[in-house]
């Protein structure tokens, strides 16, 4: 087959965002917008409601399709509603982007301080949460012939130097093992592991006052941080036919900030 630009195209496809609702400029929203301008219709996906319906209004208002379901990730009845509307409205499941974390909410507390209740939490969302989802989805993608998985990790997860960087490469493990196993059922699991992007979150982590920046930006091979939007092509790639041979793979969208010294 020759190689088309169609290849990226998602037209007639459903996907899941997760965690696209919560601050006004996030990268889920980014994500949600991209997907929808790829053809796709977009399941906006949060624990926040008013943030979810919101993007998913943007969505709307821009000529494309989406709806904004509430869900609690860490809630296995709330994926299995999350799941049950993106089939009732659009006829099923084609793509999961497992974007949903704590990160803000959690990066500051250093590991030996961390409470048992806080770590579970932090695990709960970023990791058994991606768990719940990628199970909810499985059988449908199947049902249709194959899907996609995209899990967000980060660029704090090489090497992990928090409680968060530690849930992170936990996802790159849950990556690697859902690729093996949903694999021959034509199911591609990769992730994403951006670098300091910034939205509003990472706004609030770093910002441009931090005297962390300046060293930060000096260890980037680019010397930039980067923006929601320059994330959504390479996701793009990991959902759509133009990704099709690609599993289990983390793709680091950093600016080169992986290959630092
Ligand atoms: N901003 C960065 O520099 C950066 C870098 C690397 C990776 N990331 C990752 O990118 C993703 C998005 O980051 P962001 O900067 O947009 O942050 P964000 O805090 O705006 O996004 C996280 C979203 O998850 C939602 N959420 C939290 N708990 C939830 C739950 N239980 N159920 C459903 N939704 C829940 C929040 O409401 C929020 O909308 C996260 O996975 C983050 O770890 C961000």
């Amino acid at each position: 087959m020759t190689f088309s630009l169609d290849q990226f195209r998602l037209d007639g496809k459903v996907a899941i965002v997760t965690g696209a609702g919560g601050r006004g400029n996030s990268i889920g929203r980014a994500y949600a917008l991209g997907l929808a301008a790829a053809g796709a219709a977009v399941v906006v996906a949060d624990i926040n409601k008013d943030g979810a319906v919101s993007v998913a209004n943007e969505i709307i208002q821009a000529g494309g399709h989406a709806a904004g379901v509430q869900t609690d990730i860490t809630d296995r009845a709330s994926v299995e509603a999350m799941v049950a509307a993106a089939e009732k409205q659009f006829g099923g499941v084609d793509i999961l982007v497992n974007n949903a974390a704590l990160m803000v909410e959690i990066v500051a507390t250093p590991a030996i301080q961390h409470t048992t209740d806080q770590w579970n939490r932090a695990f709960a969302v970023n990791v058994t949460g991606a768990l719940h989802c990628a199970q909810a989805v499985a059988p449908l993608m199947a049902r249709r012939g194959g899907g996609k998985i995209i899990n967000q990790v980060s660029g704090g997860a090489y090497p992990p130097s928090t409680v968060y960087g530690i849930t992170k490469i936990a996802l790159v493990g849950l990556t690697t093992t859902l690729a093996r196993e949903l694999g021959s059922q034509k199911i591609n699991v990769n992730a994403i592991a951006p670098g300091n992007t910034m939205s509003d979150a990472g706004a609030l982590l770093t910002p441009d006052s931090s005297p962390f920046v300046k060293a930060l930006e000096a260890s980037i091979a680019m010397r930039m941080r980067g923006q929601p939007d320059e994330l959504v092509g390479p996701l793009l790639l990991l959902c759509s036919p133009a990704g099709d041979w690609m599993t289990g793979q983390v793709l680091h969208v950093d600016g080169g900030w992986i290959i630092r010294p």
